[in-house]
């Protein structure tokens, strides 16, 4: 008897997840961190491709950059208003917005993970804080970004990991990512352990190693596969910045790809350097995820 609804079932689970992955390949997209005027709807977008522009950035921080205990507030530049991200979802339903986490300062104060001294009650407000933000921007999820941490433990993967649950589990977002690079792997790590089934995808931020071959990507790619999950790490690009540079990157996710790894998707940093180029490296990558979508 218990059988045959058993069997559904997993037809069904089955089914969700190669939905998902028919549906994965993913463009993400760091905008706004710089304060340079950049607009969503100057970004090209590729109706084939997932694409999650992310907001840089949320923070749990006051204006002169004093720890707000969970409040955070957008600090992303003021052309990424509510109106041009409902616009631009309007447009290309293929469209979802993200608010990153932190970042590596605000003005001239360098942010870091600091330990509340009551984690619940930062995840508390953190939660009631990011919600309404959340609402405003009608965002689809959240980035995490903290890039500097005290010595030692921390409460970091607790209370980040329980934020994205309560957040899921609360329907108030929908995705969520996480950004580690060369020196904050550790906490990311542990994060990414506890919390595997609440994170999507894995911005690994690659520039950071400053690898200039393909075949050194693909070396460090290896690595931060095996750290993390393959399948959810996106190999990454800093626009006139660190790492690899040039049509070189391609060359490297053809070479991932050769190696056996699927390429689900590209983070981009950022649309504000990308203002410089015409988005070169935008639609060229899209391009790349779209072939490799269609040729199996
Ligand atoms: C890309 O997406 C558009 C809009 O959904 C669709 O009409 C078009 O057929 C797609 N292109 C290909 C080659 O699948
Ligand atoms: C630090 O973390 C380790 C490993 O998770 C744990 O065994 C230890 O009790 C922690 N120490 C403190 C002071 O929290
Ligand atoms: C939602 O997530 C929070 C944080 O992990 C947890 O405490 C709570 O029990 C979850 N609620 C539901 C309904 O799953
Ligand atoms: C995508 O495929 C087209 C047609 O084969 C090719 O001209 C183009 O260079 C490819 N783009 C990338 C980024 O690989």
């Amino acid at each position: 008897m218990s059988r045959p609804p058993f069997f559904l079932l997993h037809v069904a689970a089955v089914a969700l997840v190669f939905l998902q992955f028919s549906d994965g390949k993913v463009m993400m997209e760091y905008i706004g961190a710089t304060g340079v005027p950049v607009k969503l709807k100057s970004v090209p977008i590729s109706p084939n491709i997932s694409f999650h522009f992310i907001l840089s950035f949320a923070i749990d921080a006051t204006p002169s950059g004093k720890p707000n205990n969970g409040n955070f507030s957008p600090y992303w530049a003021s052309t990424l208003t509510r109106d041009s991200v409902a616009q631009i979802k309007a447009q290309y339903p293929n469209v979802k917005a993200l608010a990153s986490l932190s970042g590596w300062s605000l003005g001239d104060t360098v942010l870091r993970w600091y330990d509340p001294p009551n984690p619940d009650r930062w995840i508390s407000a953190a939660f009631s804080s990011l919600s309404a933000i959340a609402a405003t921007y009608d965002l689809d999820g959240i980035d995490i970004d903290y890039e500097n941490f005290p010595k030692g433990n921390s409460s970091f993967a607790y209370c980040i990991g329980e934020l994205i649950s309560l957040l899921k589990n609360q329907s108030v977002i929908s995705v969520a990512t996480i950004a580690p690079f060369y020196t904050t792997v550790g906490p990311y790590i542990e994060l990414f352990d506890r919390y595997e089934e609440v994170i999507d995808f894995v911005n690994y931020q690659f520039y950071t190693d400053r690898v200039r071959t393909p075949r050194g990507y693909l070396q460090t790619y290896r690595l931060r596969a095996a750290q993390f999950d393959a399948a959810k790490l996106l190999p990454s690009y800093e626009v006139a910045g660190r790492g690899i540079q040039g049509d070189a990157f391609f060359d490297a996710l053809r070479l991932l790809e050769d190696s056996g790894f699927a390429v689900n998707g590209v983070m981009i940093f950022s649309a504000d350097a990308s203002m410089e180029n015409d988005y070169y490296y935008e639609r060229k990558s899209q391009d790349f995820l779209f072939n490799s979508t269609t040729s199996g």
